[in-house]
């Protein structure tokens, strides 16, 4: 198996050199955003909304963050660009801690990182061009400096036909690449996005995802990245961090994460991306075997090409394939097996064990008789 950085998008442009007085650790310097015993409680909130977040985001990577409504996500997101204030820990942006910036070096900050939300936060009285202009205009860029940029903007969006109309005329995709192109404007290095796709149909999603990979290969962005959707961290993502309740249970290359996933939350998450059983067969699945000659179902998640005869041999028995896919995050193939196998010698906890020589994952479904 090839190497995860070979997941991991060329970056184009010199990286910033850190300032010298705070450079620490040689073998973080790669961390573009580093959190350090972050932790968040809100005024007159019993709980932290995040607690003991120690976490390292790539430059150039797209670093997915998932969990449950409430895990903390925003709040953490929210913190790379202090829109929210940590109570605990620090935030190290080119291994800067950003706690100390005074008004004038937090603008600026935030003018380094773009973000982007589910609701676009377009302003409806202005048109594209007036959106995408606005904060150059308050930034007190010239004119002909700001036309050069929006123009520059637009077309990188494919919006340049649409400059001269109202958020209003536009479609959810439209609108969010409106959002997009708002967010590059003083050219930030990090991207931060929020739900970008959550309010978009399938195949918007994908043209904005399209949008999103362009942006990280070109411009060498890093984007981090909230989503429910699982299928964009798979699309999308080369690391991802499942949060609950407020700490990271889990991290890793998506591809790692996604075949074997090891806490029940991510296995919960990641849920919606198995093909479901058919309804017939679901109806007629057993917690325990009914007769002697019941089929036991495994469900095995496959990472690479492993070889199907040598498990099935492995499993003894009779063993028909119910269902089965493989897709591609990155440049690993992943694979997903729903087997039935009757008359083997093994028991469901043996079958499970064997199984686990070939799977990176393997679950017992049920019976069937
Ligand atoms: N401004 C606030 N004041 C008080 N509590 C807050 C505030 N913002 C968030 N919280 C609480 O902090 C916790 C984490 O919230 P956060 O918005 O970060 O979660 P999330 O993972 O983004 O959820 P969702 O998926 O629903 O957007 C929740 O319990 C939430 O109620
Ligand atoms: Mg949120």
């Amino acid at each position: 198996m090839s190497s995860a950085s070979a997941l991991r998008a060329p970056v184009p442009h010199a990286t910033p050199a850190p300032a010298r007085e705070q450079v620490l650790r040689p073998e973080v310097n790669e961390a573009h955003v580093r959190f350090i015993g972050l932790g968040k409680t809100y005024p007159g909130q019993a709980h932290p909304a995040l607690h003991g977040i120690d976490l390292n985001i790539r430059r150039g990577e797209i670093f997915g963050i998932i969990g449950r409504s409430g895990a903390g996500k925003s709040s953490l997101l929210r913190t790379i660009n202090r829109l929210e204030q940590p109570s605990e820990g620090r935030v190290l942006i080119d291994q800067v801690d950003i706690a100390p910036f005074d008004e004038d070096r937090l603008v600026s900050l935030r003018r380094r990182i773009g973000m982007i939300f589910q609701h676009f936060n377009l302003m409806s009285a202005k048109t594209v061009w007036q959106n995408v202009e606005l904060p150059l205009k308050v930034a007190g860029v010239a004119k002909a400096e700001r036309q050069r940029k929006v123009r520059e903007l637009l077309e990188l969006v494919g919006l340049e036909q649409k400059h001269h109309v109202y958020p209003a005329q536009l479609s959810g995709g439209q609108k969010q690449r409106v959002g997009i192109a708002r967010a590059l404007v003083h050219d930030p290095q990090i991207l931060l996005c929020d739900e970008a796709t959550s309010a978009l149909d399938p195949e918007t999603t994908a043209s904005i995802l399209d949008l999103l990979r362009d942006i990280n290969r070109r411009l060498g962005l890093t984007i981090v990245l909230i989503t429910h959707e699982m299928a964009v961290i798979r699309d999308i993502c080369q690391r991802v961090v499942v949060l609950e309740r407020g700490e990271v249970v889990e991290q890793g290359e998506v591809w790692q994460v996604f075949g074997a996933p090891r806490h029940e939350v991510t296995r919960t998450l990641l849920a919606p991306l198995q093909t479901k059983l058919p309804a017939a067969l679901q109806a007629n699945l057993r917690a325990q075997p009914v007769s002697q000659d019941a089929a036991v179902l495994l469900r095995l998640q496959l990472v690479g090409e492993p070889e199907l005869s040598a498990l099935f041999t492995d499993l003894g028995g009779r063993v028909r394939l119910l269902q089965g896919g493989v897709e591609t995050i990155g440049e690993h193939a992943l694979g997903q097996l729903v087997l039935a196998v009757r008359g083997s010698a093994l028991g469901a906890h043996q079958l499970l064990e064997r199984a686990r020589r070939w799977a990176a994952d393997v679950e017992v479904l049920g019976y069937v008789d």
